[in-house]
C-alpha cells in the first residue's frame, strides 16, 4: 500500500520526513483515525470537523476538509473497498530550526494512509482492564500526536496482562488510554462530559445518539471510583475499539469492579452494528 506525503503517493519505505519535523521533535502535530466499513466511510465529516478543531486550537493553518478526497483515494489505492479499514491522518506543524516558539513561514507536513483493521467479532469480546492515575496534560480535547502519557498508561496495562487502562483524575474516571468510557448505573448511562479532560469521541457521540433514540437516559457526568459499587455495566468505545464491555477493573492490585450485567451494552452493540454496516 502507498502513503500520501506532502502531495505525493509513495511506497512506505520511500516516504521520508525531515529530522527537524516538529511532530518528531515536539509531538507538535494533530492526528485522526477514521473508519471505512467495506469502503463506506463512517462519520467522515465529524472526524474532519474534530481535526479542524484540533488544528485551530494549536494554530496550524490548514483546511482539514481538503483531505476528504485523499482519504477515499487512500482506501482505493490500498484496495480496501471490500474490507474494514482505517485511514490515519497526521498534520504536523512542519520542519524548522528547533525552537520552543513557532517559527514563521513553516510548511505543514501531511501524512495519510489506509490500513486494514480486524473488527469482525468485536461484539463477542470482553476486556479486563486496570485503572491508573490520568497523567495526561489538561487539553485532552486536542487530538495531539504527543501521546506519551497514553502510551505509558496502555503499556502498563498490556504488560500486566490487561486489555486497556482506564484513567482516573482526582478520583473520577475520564476515559481509556485510547477509548471513551461509559458506565451504566441504575439503568442510566453515564459518561464524562466533553471538555479539556477527554477527547470528544466520534463513537462516543454515536452511542449517545443511539441511547437517545432508544429512550435510554444519558447523563454526561464523571463517575467516581467509589461509585463502582453501584455500577451495573461498563463499556469502552472507539474507532478501532467499536463497543467493548469491561468485565473487570483492577485498581492498585485490587479488583474494584466485576460485571453485574451486560444487557444494555449488548443492545447498544446490536444497534451500532445495524447503523454502521
Ligand atoms: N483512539 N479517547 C482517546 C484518548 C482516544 O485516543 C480515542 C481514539 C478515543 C475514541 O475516539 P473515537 O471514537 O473518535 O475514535 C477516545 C484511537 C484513535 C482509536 O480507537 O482508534
Amino acid at each position: 500500500a502507498e502513503v500520501y506525503l506532502n502531495g505525493k503517493w509513495l511506497k512506505p519505505d520511500e516516504a521520508f520526513i525531515s529530522v527537524f519535523d516538529r511532530a518528531f521533535m515536539f509531538g507538535d502535530g494533530i492526528y485522526e483515525v477514521t473508519l471505512f466499513y467495506k469502503g463506506k466511510g463512517f462519520r467522515l465529516k465529524e472526524h474532519l470537523k474534530r481535526l479542524q478543531y484540533s488544528l485551530d486550537q494549536i494554530q496550524i493553518a490548514f483546511d482539514a476538509f481538503s483531505l476528504e478526497n485523499l482519504m477515499l483515494e487512500a482506501i482505493d489505492r490500498a484496495d480496501l473497498n471490500n474490507a474494514d479499514a482505517a485511514v490515519y491522518i497526521q498534520v504536523s506543524r512542519g520542519a524548522g530550526p528547533r525552537s520552543h516558539f513557532i517559527p514563521e513561514k513553516i510548511k505543514t507536513t501531511i501524512l495519510l494512509y489506509a490500513f486494514p483493521v480486524a473488527l469482525e467479532g468485536f461484539e463477542n469480546k470482553t476486556w479486563e482492564v486496570m485503572a491508573t492515575e490520568d497523567k495526561r496534560w489538561h487539553r485532552c480535547d486536542i487530538k495531539s500526536t504527543a501521546l506519551l502519557a497514553n502510551v505509558m498508561a496502555n503499556e502498563e496495562a498490556i504488560a500486566a496482562g490487561f486489555h486497556e487502562n482506564l484513567l482516573v483524575r482526582k478520583g473520577y474516571f475520564t476515559e481509556g488510554s485510547h477509548s471513551s468510557l461509559f458506565f451504566v448505573k441504575y439503568g442510566v448511562v453515564h459518561t464524562h462530559p466533553e471538555g479539556p479532560e477527554i477527547l470528544s469521541g466520534i463513537t462516543r457521540a454515536e452511542v449517545i445518539k443511539i441511547c437517545t433514540d432508544l429512550n435510554i437516559k444519558v447523563i454526561e457526568k464523571a463517575v467516581h471510583i467509589d461509585e463502582l459499587v453501584e455500577v451495573e455495566e461498563v463499556f469502552v468505545t472507539g474507532t478501532t475499539t467499536q463497543i467493548i464491555p469491561i468485565s473487570s477493573i483492577t485498581h492498585k492490585d485490587k479488583t474494584v469492579y466485576t460485571t453485574r450485567k451486560d444487557s444494555l451494552t449488548k443492545k447498544l452493540q446490536q444497534v451500532f452494528i445495524k447503523r454502521t454496516r
